[in-house]
């Protein structure tokens, strides 16, 4: 595949592959740089009028995630009730975007729920005209529960997802659709929440406080809507106008001198892969996807990538204000238009110069994370794009081993219990974020133009970055039986095929 090339010298020249999966019916083929979404990003789209993406406003205080509330009334379960539907958010001023919500708010409700507790949450899919599915991304749950896309939710209807939290398993989580062929879709449109697992004993200090970080990606069009996707969506996934934070543009935080927060960044966006930097202050990595590392490791700068988190520990120990703002990543952008990564100021913070209440220092040691082990099985997964022209179109490829995703065919046959040794090999020229569905796993080795390289820490994670031309190899260890997905989280290369099926067996 030839990518570049293929934009260079138009696209007859390079097409080929012929693996034919996606299909996207594009009007004057030969003057591609004039089509909406191939000449420029969409979202930069300048329009007849010169104008640019709506401007919207700054600077708000920093909103809490609202938490979604425990109607079971005792210790021990968690019972709530989630509805995906239609709404309407005030992004600009005079202007109403319709939305998709959960129980009426994008980012939806915060579920916070404690290591040990029993889980039910009814979903009642109010969307119109589409089925829905809620799958809790990470988490250790049955597979029958993880709203995976072969357990749809027709409109209208409702379902009961029931599920314990097993100990050990505190870590920050989030929540959001998987329907067949429309997650892309419903995610950008507003269906993401975080899932934070609460330890019964924290090592983190309390007066750290907790607050979770939603990043989002909004693009809008002039009169206020949001617009449908276009080619270089599809092809690089949906990239927006507006980083938001909890739903709001670079709001702000005030805080005393010296004090120090806790922080659960969440890359909830569709494609945008986040480089961030926090000036004038000092930022320690202490949790990952699937909660606390075992020490604290100090970072200048951290990648999130689509569907990752992070649990940080930020020290504001000099007053003035300090900005968590992007940097420039290079992540294999295909054709034209490709989005300014850096200089997204995501969130202002305000030190002040009256001291913060004293805080007391974090522990050296935060738990043990077991390695897990030698391998029984090894598996190799080989990610790559194709695209190929015929008579209606020109046809893109996301493939895992040559294969599109089928829903009736299982790729992989695994054991519960039992360690494998997966070999995650991007030959694309795009990073792809490799996910799993059910676990966490250990990241052992990436390799990278010949050279190999470990990891500087025992993480547990269910997305990894696989930058192109990478390798990066990790260990798996699912516990529960049934069938699993695992894909790419640009959502976009989800839908149009990157994704396969574990089936887990007891
Ligand atoms: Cu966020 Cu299939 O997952
Ligand atoms: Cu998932
Ligand atoms: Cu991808």
């Amino acid at each position: 595949m030839h990518r570049r090339g293929f934009l260079v010298a138009g696209l007859a020249a390079a097409l080929s592959g012929s693996r034919a999966l996606a299909q996207m019916k594009m009007d004057g083929m030969s003057d591609m740089d004039s089509m909406p979404g191939m000449g420029g990003h969409a979202g930069h789209d300048m329009g007849a009028m010169g104008q640019g993406p709506a401007a919207l406003p700054e600077g708000e205080a920093l909103r809490e995630l609202p938490l979604l509330a425990n109607e079971a009334g005792r210790q021990g379960v968690f019972k709530a009730r989630l509805a995906a539907e239609a709404a309407t958010a005030r992004f600009v001023a005079d202007q109403d975007t319709p939305i998709l919500a959960y129980n009426g708010m994008s980012p939806g409700p915060l579920i916070e729920a404690y290591e040990g507790d029993h889980v039910e949450i009814t979903f009642a899919n109010r969307i119109a005209g589409e089925p829905s599915t809620i799958h809790w991304h990470g988490m250790p749950v049955p597979a029958d529960q993880d709203g995976n896309p072969m357990d749809p939710v027709a409109a209208g209807a409702d379902r009961v997802y029931a599920f314990e939290l097993p100990e050990g398993s505190a870590g920050s989580y989030w929540y959001h659709p998987h329907p067949h062929g429309r997650t892309a879709e419903q995610v950008y449109r507003g269906l993401a929440g975080a899932f934070v697992v609460k330890a019964k004993a924290d090592p983190v200090p309390a007066e750290y406080g907790d607050t979770v970080l939603m990043f989002t990606d909004l693009r809008l069009a002039a009169d206020g809507s949001m617009p449908d996707s276009t080619m270089a969506d599809l092809m690089n996934g949906r990239v927006g106008d507006h980083v938001l934070v909890n739903g709001q543009k670079n709001p702000r935080l005030a805080v005393g001198t010296g004090a120090k927060r806790r922080l659960r960044l969440y890359n909830a966006t569709n494609a945008r892969f986040l480089r961030l930097a926090f000036a004038n202050t000092a930022m320690t990595v202490i949790g990952s996807d699937g909660g606390l590392l075992e020490k604290p490791v100090a970072a200048d700068e951290i990648l999130l990538s689509p569907a990752e988190r992070v649990e940080l520990v930020v020290a504001f120990d000099r007053s003035g204000t300090a900005t968590l703002t992007t940097l420039d990543y290079d992540r294999g952008w295909m054709g034209p238009g490709r989005p300014a990564e850096a200089g997204q100021m995501l969130l202002t913070v305000d030190v002040s110069d009256t001291p913060a209440e004293a805080m007391p220092p974090l522990p050296e040691r935060l738990r043990q994370i077991a390695p897990l082990g030698a391998p029984t099985v090894s598996r190799r997964l080989v990610f790559t794009e194709t695209m190929a022209m015929n008579a209606t179109g020109m046809e893109m490829g996301f493939l895992i081993n040559g294969k599109t995703f089928d829903m009736a065919r299982v790729d992989i046959v695994a054991k519960a219990g039992e360690t494998e040794l997966w070999e995650i090999v991007n030959q694309a020229d795009m990073d792809h974020p490799f996910h799993v569905h059910g676990t966490q796993f250990q990241v052992i080795e990436r390799e990278r133009g010949g050279k190999a390289s470990k990891p500087a820490y025992l993480a547990w994670k269910d997305t990894v970055n696989v930058a192109r031309g990478e390798t990066v190899r990790l260990l798996i260890r699912q516990e529960r039986p049934g069938p699993r997905m695992y894909h790419c989280h640009i959502l976009e290369h989800e839908q149009l095929g990157m994704m396969g099926i574990v089936d887990v067996q007891v």
